[in-house]
């Protein structure tokens, strides 16, 4: 049997960490097998590149697109082979929070060309795509004043790397989920964000029940 892999996906301050601990209750009280995980991080070497790439170095020298896409590429490939694959293998559902779509959303915004992530995209992901992706959708202005009162009400929030891109850049990795979405509309589910916490989860639970139900896990 395998699993089913349901990814989490949309801009800083969407709601995808919040809808990922609402969605694990959910599971747990349908007492279904699954995993959560992130990227970056989702191992311990995975853990040390989501510093590299998440805190702001402290002498102000950035990472260069490519170089970042590689560093991504190095948390994902670890991450697949170690947890993600066996996982699926051993028949779980697994959520991850963030994957292959916001390489795609993000790099693709700082101008690295499509062919790049498409080439490795197969190099690492080979034939896996996940079975369904819930994109959390809302207009950056709203969802950055989210994380401007989350980064202040948990003191020592380090990661702010791209919190600290301009809205233009926000903009620009919104488009690029919406063009994700409108290429592959069975893989992508499009749910507003902008609604409160509730309502959000009810649209997501739908999405990931009738997958579920789908795939004979429910
Ligand atoms: N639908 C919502 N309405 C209002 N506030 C929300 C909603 N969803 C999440 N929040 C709040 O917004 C903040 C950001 O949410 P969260 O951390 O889940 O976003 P995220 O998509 O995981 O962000 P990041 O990309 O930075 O990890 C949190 O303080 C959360 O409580
Ligand atoms: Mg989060």
């Amino acid at each position: 049997m395998s699993g089913v892999l349901i990814t989490l996906e949309g801009i800083e301050g969407s709601g995808k960490s919040t809808q990922m601990a609402i969605l694990a209750d959910k599971f747990s009280k349908h007492k279904l097998s699954y995993l959560c995980s992130r990227e970056p991080g989702g191992t311990q070497l995975g853990g040390e590149l989501r510093s590299l790439l998440l805190k702001p170095h402290p002498s102000g020298e950035k990472w260069r697109p490519d170089a970042e896409l590689l560093l991504f590429y190095a948390d994902r490939a670890q991450h697949l082979e170690i947890i993600i694959r066996p996982a699926l293998a051993a028949g779980n559902v697994v959520l991850l929070d963030r994957f292959e779509d916001s390489t795609r959303a993000y790099q693709g915004a700082q101008g690295v060309p499509e062919k790049t992530l498409t080439a490795l995209r197969q190099i690492v992901l080979k034939e896996l795509r996940p079975d369904l992706t819930l994109l959390l959708d809302a207009d950056p202005a709203k969802t950055l004043e989210r994380v401007n009162v989350r980064n202040c009400e948990e003191a020592g929030f380090a990661e702010t790397r791209f919190d600290q891109e301009g809205l233009d850049f926000h903009k620009s990795v919104r488009k690029g989920f919406l063009k994700i979405a409108s290429d592959e509309p069975d893989r992508v589910r499009v749910i507003r964000a902008d609604e409160n916490i509730e309502e959000v989860a009810k649209n997501v639970w739908s999405a990931v029940a009738s997958k579920l139900r789908a795939a004979g896990f429910l």
